[in-house]
């Protein structure tokens, strides 16, 4: 098969394709590079493209074929979208849909694309499943809830198949491939803590120790990129099976507080790394774990990889990345 992957430059789009090239499909990167890395998408076919510009889009895109397309591109720093909030429903929202429009002249029929928990808003469960509310409180979530809507209402015109996944925290590398988490500004916590262990010149801040939680730092539910891409792979070929459209929780279902993740960056580095604690960051809920049962249903998949995975190999990364700085 062969597959466009708009965001192919990015973290986690970089990542899948590691994943489908393994697999033995072709594959074609998208990107704007305005937040991916050049050296990511070496080796593979590049288009370079805004997706926000359907003109350029449909000269890039228009009798070219396409088993399906993996949507990544997208603008995803919460801070930023309430500033910006123009920029990411331009860049989030009119780009989905000018990529739907050149899929559907270009009958591309089959689209995995990247949602978030984000979509959840507050949550009013220990474990969020799909059926949650959905309740987003910034515009990056909102966006992506647009997103969702978007694809969904392309499915029912009956041109389009679409997986929508919502991943709760990326994290983890593949050092071996020489891929890793690289943004500028980072606002995750493992590469945070790894870059101030790489010997960064950055604070480390543990927002709030007051939580009410078991050591009084905020549980997010963190799940291995590689994992990830695996989940997209089987998302697609369920896709080419049995088409429809879906909603589907990727996540480890285990809740770790920040403090764990510290801990558990140390054993991986050797040494303790220096931080403070400051004030709780506004609309941080204390705890985001994801139900994901129904991907393991619908998918046959479950997560493989564990904490001590994620971190060594973020690790692995993170003195990698010093390299090519
Ligand atoms: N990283 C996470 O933990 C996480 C969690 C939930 C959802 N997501 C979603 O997963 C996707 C990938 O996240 P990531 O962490 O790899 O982000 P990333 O910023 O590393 O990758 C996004 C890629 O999209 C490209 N892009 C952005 N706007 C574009 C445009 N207008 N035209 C063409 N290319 C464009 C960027 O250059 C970049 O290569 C995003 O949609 C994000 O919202 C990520």
């Amino acid at each position: 098969m062969h597959y466009l992957v708009t965001g192919g430059a990015g973290y986690i789009g970089s990542h899948l394709v590691l994943a489908l090239v393994a697999a033995e499909h072709q594959v074609t990167v998208l990107d704007d590079f305005s937040t991916g890395h050049r050296w990511a998408t070496e080796g593979h076919e590049v288009i370079e493209v805004d997706i926000r510009d359907l003109a350029a889009l449909r000269s890039a895109l228009s009798q070219r074929h396409f088993d399906g397309v993996f949507h990544f591109a997208a603008k995803s720093l919460v801070g930023e979208s309430g500033q910006k909030p123009l920029l990411y429903y331009q860049n989030n929202v009119t780009g989905t849909a000018n990529l739907m429009e050149v899929a559907l002249e270009n009958g591309w029929g089959h689209c995995v694309f990247s949602s978030t928990a984000a979509v959840y808003g507050n949550p009013q469960a220990a474990a969020i499943a799909e059926d949650h509310p959905l309740n987003p409180v910034n515009v990056y979530g909102d966006t992506k809830l647009a997103m969702e809507r978007l694809l969904s209402a392309v499915h029912q015109q009956g041109a389009m198949h679409a997986v929508c996944l919502r991943y709760f925290n990326a994290a983890g590398a593949a050092p071996l491939a020489h891929r890793g988490e690289w943004h500028e500004p980072e606002t995750h916590l493992i590469p945070n803590i790894l870059r101030r262990a790489g010997g960064e010149d950055r604070p480390l801040t543990i927002f709030g120790d007051d939580y009410d939680t078991p050591d009084g730092t905020c549980i997010r539910d963190y799940i291995h990129v590689l994992d990830l891409a695996d989940a997209h792979l089987k998302a697609m070929a369920m896709l080419h099976r049995q088409g429809g459209f879906h909603t589907l929780n990727l996540g480890s279902e285990k809740g770790y507080s920040v403090r764990e993740i510290l801990s558990a960056c140390e054993q991986a580095v050797g040494a303790p790394i220096s931080h403070d604690i400051g004030p709780r960051r506004p609309g941080d809920p204390p705890r985001l774990v994801a139900d994901a049962s129904q991907a393991e249903q619908v998918l046959q998949w479950r997560t493989t990889r564990n904490l001590q995975a994620i971190v060594e190999s973020a690790w692995l990364w993170e003195q990698q990345r010093q390299v090519l700085l």
